[in-house]
């Protein structure tokens, strides 16, 4: 008998609710440091969901994500085929709160914080989701290895959607040129083959 397949399956949080929770969080170290917890913003119900790696300065005083330099290219890359930041996308990162100094969120914190993520797509329910720069393909897919060999390709994931990774914004800015088979180039080639599945949905 498996007793598993009898026990009815927990009821499933709002997002509000996992905000909530999300945001009294003292799970891992992140957490002193922080000024906000940065949970999300955008379209509850979206279909396209954007997950980047954690809040940088700007992030963890706003309490929003992708709100600063990088986050301002982010919304340009978004609003470049036609699509609002707002009502047509939900933006979340891998970690809530602000790593010091901007550095990587360590594997124990994405995991650490891995819940929460799990819970907004379990809310959510997008079709797609795009995982913006190597450590949140690395923090929702198990996936490592460069963007570049991997960017450009759509990804299978157990979430019923479909993911694409593309390059960090914050990479972008560091390497600004766009002619053809540069970073930004090809990132522009992906938002397009994302706003072109987005469109059959
Ligand atoms: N970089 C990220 O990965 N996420 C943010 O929210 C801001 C910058
Ligand atoms: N490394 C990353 O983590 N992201 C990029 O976009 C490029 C290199």
């Amino acid at each position: 008998m498996q007793l598993s397949l009898q026990t009815p399956p927990s009821p499933i949080k709002t997002l509000d609710q996992v905000r909530e929770v999300a945001l009294g969080c003292v799970k891992c170290p992140l957490s002193q440091g922080r000024t906000n917890v940065v949970f999300g913003m955008g379209n509850p119900h979206a279909k396209l969901m954007f997950i980047g790696e954690g809040p940088g300065q700007t992030e963890d005083e706003t309490g929003l994500p992708f709100v600063g330099r990088a986050g301002q290219l982010l919304t340009k890359i978004i609003e470049s085929v036609g699509l609002s930041r707002d009502n047509d996308c939900y933006i979340a990162n891998v970690v809530k709160c602000r790593p010091p100094g901007n550095r990587v969120p360590t594997d124990i914190e994405m995991a650490e914080c891995s819940p929460y993520l799990l819970e907004q797509i379990a809310c959510i329910q997008p079709k797609i989701i795009v995982l913006v720069g190597g450590t949140a393909l690395k923090g929702v897919l198990g996936i490592s290895g460069p963007i570049s060999k991997i960017r450009g390709r759509w990804l299978e994931t157990p979430f019923n959607a479909q993911a694409m990774a593309i390059f960090h914004p914050s990479y972008l800015l560091r390497n600004a040129a766009s002619v053809e088979g540069t970073p930004k180039w090809l990132t522009w080639l992906d938002m397009q083959e994302i706003k072109r599945v987005y469109d059959t949905l």
